[in-house]
């Protein structure tokens, strides 16, 4: 019996924080280690340069710590296919013909795109490549025919048109593509140490890297129940990011005893910080060190993605020649 194929890209726009690795990255580690799916996960360093057209320089490196993330982090390259996106030319092949044949209101009207353009105002966005960014991530699904689509919420409009072209080309041509489902990822709310979203652009994230003295400082900075000025204020923790991080990285047992202790000013938010710093880093110990090990190895990352880049290019070629016979060219 041959396993479902599920496939998620991760733009290399910088370095990953813990929001990355609670929602997304440990989503596709539990899918890999589930063993119910054959995974396939890449580096989408062009969807990344359409936003980030103007400031290339780092992307490669990027590229590169981005892998040495996931493989620290625990994607096993024995079990998923980890590759990266402009190194598999298909990509760009597909990419065009599936943009012969989608109509440019389904891009015009889909939400995310009007989202983004808004949000990132200070670049200029209305570029033919960014408004095809869902053509791109259909060519990058469909060409491996996944089954599933493990992203966030914010992905699904992609998703959702990724369908409708995936639908349009059998229609228009040979039913080749399976139509992929989104696999949603359920993303815990970790907030910035500011208490806004976690995000690269508002210097407020704790990435995955951090360690020591910067890690312990990022933490001990952080936001808590606002409401709560001295130690003897009892505190909410409903509301405390903090406590949302206890959640993730503490013992159920210290998690109900913070919860009580909290409400009733039996404890101060600086122990209680203490205690996270401490959890976390020993969570993120062994990461650091797989981290360093590679750091000095890249000869091992190199031929990982070489590996993964072999065989995302064997399927995608075996795809195109498909693709190629059944639109004529
Ligand atoms: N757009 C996705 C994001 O920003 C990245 C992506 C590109 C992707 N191609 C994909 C995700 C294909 C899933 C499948 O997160
Ligand atoms: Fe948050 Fe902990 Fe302070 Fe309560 S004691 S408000 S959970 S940091």
């Amino acid at each position: 019996m041959s396993l479902k194929r599920i496939l998620s890209g991760m733009r290399p726009t910088g370095k990953l924080h813990l929001g990355n690795l609670h929602g997304a990255l440990q989503n596709w580690i539990d899918l890999q280690n589930s063993g119910k799916y054959e995974c396939f996960y890449f580096v989408a360093d062009w969807h990344a340069i359409t936003s980030e057209y103007s400031s290339t320089e780092n992307i490669k490196e990027n590229i590169i710590n981005m892998v040495i993330a996931w493989v620290s982090a625990g994607l096993d390259p024995q079990k998923s296919t980890l590759f990266v996106q402009s190194a598999v030319k298909e990509h760009a092949e597909l990419f065009l013909l599936l943009s012969m044949i989608t109509p440019l209101a389904w891009l015009e009207r889909n939400p995310t795109y009007k989202e983004m353009k808004a949000e990132l105002s200070n670049k200029d966005l209305s570029t033919f490549g960014f408004l095809g960014y869902p053509v791109l991530q259909a060519a990058d699904i469909i060409m491996y025919k996944a089954y599933g689509v493990p992203v966030g919420i914010d992905q699904l409009p992609h998703v959702e048109l990724t369908r409708e072209i995936a639908r349009r080309f059998n229609f228009l041509y040979k039913e080749i593509f399976p139509v992929p489902e989104p696999l949603l990822t359920s993303v815990p709310k970790l907030l910035g140490i500011d208490g806004r979203k976690m995000s690269k652009s508002y210097d407020n994230s704790i990435y995955i890297g951090d360690r020591g003295k910067v890690l312990q400082h990022k933490i001990s900075s952080m936001f808590t129940d606002p409401q709560r000025m001295r130690k003897s204020d009892p505190g909410n923790p409903e509301i405390c990011n903090v406590f949302t991080f206890h959640g993730l990285y503490s013992s159920q047992e210290k998690v109900k005893e913070i919860d009580i202790e909290c409400r009733k000013a039996g404890i101060g938010c600086t122990d209680c910080k203490k205690m996270l710093a401490k959890r976390v880093a020993e969570e993120l110990n062994p990461v650091h060190e797989r981290m360093d090990y590679y750091m000095s190895h890249m000869d091992e990352i190199n031929s990982i993605i070489e590996e993964g880049n072999k065989k995302a290019r064997k399927i995608a070629q075996q795809t195109m020649n498909e693709v190629r016979a059944a639109v004529n060219i």
